[in-house]
């Protein structure tokens, strides 16, 4: 006879963390897999601005993106102790590479890609991501695809690509991905 399988809380502890660049869905995907598969949905920059008081845009006027990138990686690693969570980590979080072993150490990675064009539509009317207030966003985005693309890939145990889907086919097809993966790799 088998042992009785443990009932879930006695599980190891499990958090997915949502990797890619701005405009591939982390946010919006991520609430939706969060009720799905049960864990608290966590957005790093709301987190932040919550923390701080203020806005993303208002700590790279005050601070610069350096300012920004060290308060990010101060939270990440706050975050990180906790488990059952699904966080959405913005677009810039894996330049540092403490980072990258820390989402990798206490998450299921998933690198949520988009096509540069795609990404361009989505955020078209963006006006509150400090790195898109330039004269031409798509270079910008293709630029930041080229020096990111590699660490995302890097760092994620999955890779999916959002390209062509709406939030509900994302969501969906994900977590078909994810299921038998999740409970291979608890
Ligand atoms: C950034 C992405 C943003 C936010 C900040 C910097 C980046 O998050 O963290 O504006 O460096 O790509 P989203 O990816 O959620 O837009």
């Amino acid at each position: 006879m088998h042992a009785p399988l443990p009932p879930p809380a006695a599980l190891p502890p499990r958090n997915l963390a949502l990797i890619g660049p701005m405009g591939a869905g982390k946010s919006s995907i991520g609430q939706r897999l969060a009720g799905a598969l049960g864990l608290q949905f966590v957005d790093a920059d709301r987190a932040l601005e919550a923390h701080l008081g203020c806005r993303i845009a208002d700590i790279f006027d005050y601070e610069g993106e350096a300012g920004f990138r060290r308060r990010e990686s101060a939270l990440l690693a706050q975050l990180m102790q906790h488990s059952g969570q699904l966080l959405a980590t913005g677009g810039g979080v894996v330049l540092e590479a403490d980072n990258r072993a820390r989402l990798r150490q206490n998450s299921l990675v998933v690198y949520l890609a988009v096509d540069v064009a795609e990404q361009s539509r989505r955020l078209a009317h963006d006006t509150r991501r400090p790195l898109l207030q330039t004269a031409d966003r798509e270079a910008t985005l293709r630029q930041l695809a080229r020096q990111r693309a590699p660490l995302y890939a890097q760092t994620a145990h999955l890779c999916f690509d959002t390209s062509g889907h709406d939030r509900e086919s994302a969501c969906q097809t994900l977590l078909e991905r994810l299921l038998p993966y999740w409970s291979l790799h608890p």
